[in-house]
């Protein structure tokens, strides 16, 4: 039987009391008990990795500093999600209000929202949301303030500690990690880092309450969460649905009838083929960034890896071995075999190099090439060789 995904009304629409209204109300209650909220509430980042982000927050009241920083990542340059875009151009006080109860639970003062260099054209838009805020954070009593600083196209910079250095005027390299932003980020201060969408989920959060929002979900994965869909869809967009649903059923949904394999959160995340639709919940075991991409049987997969290789090997930062050289030889090493210049065993070989990236890089960009190699290959080693 199938199940149709179950869509959710979160986000952008229902329980629609003005956001200012959702700080206001949180601002009269303990900074403990938002924080237990969020705990209870399940929630965990939607930037990709996954981090409760109850605990990051804890973690960030916990600081002793002058200083803290909150900022909202809205670098989105993960390809094939366009998610962040959407809740910044329709709800942006969701966001920004989210910000601003991580001020008030934290103690930070100054925020700043790093906006993707392709969302320039939001800017003015912004600017006035902010404008706004900054009325009512007077109002409230609010000491924190937001700017809002430009991007410059690089997808490692979406990488919080190389968003940090490049916001720092550095090249956008990451960092060594410990120590993490939340004690040692902005100018050396802690400092919050979340997703649009965590943060917009956050003043969803203190509206509906944690016991509301949990009815959301599976046990493992809490909430609603919005999906970009794009690739071989009549549904192409951003569509919020609750967690927890079978890779088959949201085929069934938002696949053209012909649907192949899915790749869910970006090229970082995992090849899912259709032997596999019915025993796969999208999310469970795996983080999913909002990217999913649908394939039908028309596409090579072997194009699909390339294009995912051409694309790391571009953005590499080029500060570890690892990933300097790994992506690179990944990309050349696919096409000796496509060209039948090496045998298909070496294909065993790049896996291995793939997995060892994994355990060697510096960061998620180099340590994620794994997931979409090898679930690529394993699934569809046949489209891979001469
Ligand atoms: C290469 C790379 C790119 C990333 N790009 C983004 C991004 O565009 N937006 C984002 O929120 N997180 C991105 N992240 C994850 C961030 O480092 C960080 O985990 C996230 O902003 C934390 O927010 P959350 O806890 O709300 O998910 C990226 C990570 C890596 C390794
Ligand atoms: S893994 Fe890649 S992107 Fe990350 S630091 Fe190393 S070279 Fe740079």
């Amino acid at each position: 039987m199938t199940n149709i995904p179950k869509k959710a009304d979160i986000l952008f629409s229902a329980y629609s009391v003005e956001p200012y209204q959702i700080l206001k109300d949180a601002m009269k209650r303990k900074k403990e008990d938002i924080i237990q909220e969020l705990l209870d509430s399940g929630l965990r980042g939607r930037g990709g990795a996954g981090f409760p982000t109850g605990m990051k927050w804890k973690f960030g009241a916990a600081e002793k500093a002058d200083q803290k920083y909150v900022i909202c990542n809205a670098d989105e340059g993960e390809p094939g999600t366009f998610k962040d875009k959407k809740l910044l151009t329709d709800v942006p006080r969701k966001t920004i209000s989210g910000m601003a109860i991580c001020a008030y639970v934290t103690g930070a003062t100054k925020g700043f929202i790093y906006l993707r260099a392709e969302y320039r054209y939001l800017l003015a838009s912004l600017e006035k949301e902010i404008e706004v805020f900054e009325q009512k954070a007077k109002e409230f009593g609010l000491d924190f303030e937001i700017k809002i600083f430009m991007g410059a196209g690089a997808y490692v910079c979406g990488e919080e500690t190389a968003l940090i250095e490049s916001m720092e005027g550095k090249r956008g390299e990451p960092r060594n990690k410990p120590p993490y932003p939340i004690q040692n980020g902005y100018l050396g201060k802690p400092t919050i880092v979340n997703n649009v969408e965590t943060l917009a989920s956050v003043s969803m959060v203190c509206r509906l309450g944690a016991e509301e929002y949990k009815k959301l979900g599976t046990s493992d994965q809490k909430g609603s969460k919005l999906f970009s869909i794009s690739g071989d869809s009549p549904k192409e967009g951003v569509h919020e649905l609750e967690l927890g649903m079978k890779v088959s059923d949201f085929v069934t949904e938002y696949g053209d009838g012909d649907t192949k394999a899915i790749q869910v959160g970006g090229v970082a995340g995992y090849c899912i083929p259709r032997k596999k639709f019915e025993s796969t919940i999208i999310g469970e075991g795996q983080t999913t960034g909002g990217s999913t991409l649908i394939f039908n049987s028309t596409r090579s997969m072997y194009r699909v890896l390339h294009n995912y290789l051409d694309f790391y090997a571009e953005e590499s930062c080029g500060q570890c071995t690892p990933c300097r050289v790994g992506c690179q030889q990944l990309l050349k090493g696919i096409e000796a075999v496509k060209a039948g210049t090496k045998p298909p065993k070496y294909l065993d070989q790049l896996m291995k190099l793939s997995n060892t990236m994994n355990l060697t890089s510096k960061c998620g960009l180099g340590q994620s090439v794994t997931n979409s190699f090898t679930t690529i290959v394993e699934n569809f080693r046949e489209e891979m060789i001469f």
